[in-house]
């Protein structure tokens, strides 16, 4: 890992476990709730969605940094919540999760369903309070914008999540697939970097577009990845069952189209991402630091 990657990355690795963690302890839900949330939030994950939403927002730098902070923590809190759902045995049925039991195996069922549940209206909660900065009037036309592009996202990757559990044991087309992997995933990675762009530019700024375009690229890029990983990783790498798609028949990219030709698409979303970005030609070491991260990723 080059020196950029790393600096971008474990530098928004820090700022968000301790944004998350004030957030947490502002919240003070009671047990056994509080345990799991803090099991699905706290341990461990790598936390790029934080880390695009702040690259994003240095690309205009010293603008309302405390509305930043506050989206990069909602969309963790509901990446977290994705995932919760998405291990529970009625979903992918998963027991292994960032190197820990899952949710459910740790609490049971019923409490991480309700973590989920709770970690969602947290996310929205939290894009409407003055945490981080306390003496700052929040911008209410900043946040009902961040609140749009947060829920359309969420409900997205709801919608994501069933046509996955639908194509189950299918030959899904290279369509269909793309949809799902829009969906699931591409659409909260798409909006780490947009809830940032529309904090930190105005609607008509040219960036906007082309930041869609990056976000578009990368998020699709990110699932293909992930299903790539699912194989060519092991489960000590990955912190989650490696080979569980082929196991359950998952519609994947590997699946469609061979491990090869999935791993040149991934090339080739990635190319169209860096290509987006040459927009850009200041601040962009932070945005090029976690695109180079998410291209050589091994987890
Ligand atoms: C895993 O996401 C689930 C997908 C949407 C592919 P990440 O790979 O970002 O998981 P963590 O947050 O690092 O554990
Ligand atoms: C994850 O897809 C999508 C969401 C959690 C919304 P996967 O089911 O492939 O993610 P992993 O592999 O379990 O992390
Ligand atoms: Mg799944
Ligand atoms: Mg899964
Ligand atoms: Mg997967």
């Amino acid at each position: 890992m080059s020196i950029s990657h790393h600096n971008a990355l474990t530098s928004a690795q820090q700022q968000i476990q301790q944004d998350l963690n004030t957030t947490l302890q502002a919240f003070a839900l009671p047990e056994p709730l509080q345990a799991a949330v803090h099991h699905a939030v706290m341990l461990g994950g790598k936390r790029v969605r934080p880390a695009l939403c702040y690259a994003t927002a240095a690309l205009n730098p010293n603008q309302n940094f405390a509305a930043v902070r506050r989206a990069a923590v909602a969309i963790e809190l509901i990446h977290c919540y994705s995932l919760a759902h998405d291990d529970l045995p009625c979903m992918d049925n998963d027991l292994l999760r960032r190197g820990q039991p899952t949710c459910h195996a740790a609490f049971g069922e019923d409490t991480a369903l309700l973590a989920g549940d709770i970690l969602q209206s947290m996310a929205f909660e939290v894009l409407g309070s003055r945490l981080f900065d306390q003496a700052q009037a929040v911008d209410q036309g900043i946040v009902l914008k961040q609140m749009q592009i947060l829920a359309t996202a969420s409900s997205k990757m709801v919608c994501g999540q069933v046509l996955d559990l639908q194509s189950e044991g299918k030959r899904v087309d290279q369509t269909t697939l793309e949809k799902i992997h829009q969906n699931k995933t591409g659409a909260l990675i798409s909006a780490a970097i947009m809830m940032a762009a529309v904090t930190v530019f105005k609607g008509t700024d040219l960036a906007l577009p082309k930041l869609r375009e990056y976000a578009q690229a990368i998020g699709l890029a990110f699932q293909v990845q992930d299903d790539i990983l699912d194989i060519v990783a092991d489960t000590q790498q990955l912190g989650k069952t490696a080979g569980k798609d082929q196991q359950v028949e998952k519609s994947t990219y590997p699946a469609l189209m061979g491990l090869q030709a999935a791993q040149a698409y991934a090339q080739q979303l990635h190319d169209q991402a860096f290509n987006a970005l040459s927009h850009f030609s200041e601040n962009t070491e932070q945005l090029y630091g976690i695109s180079e991260f998410l291209l050589h990723r091994q987890h």
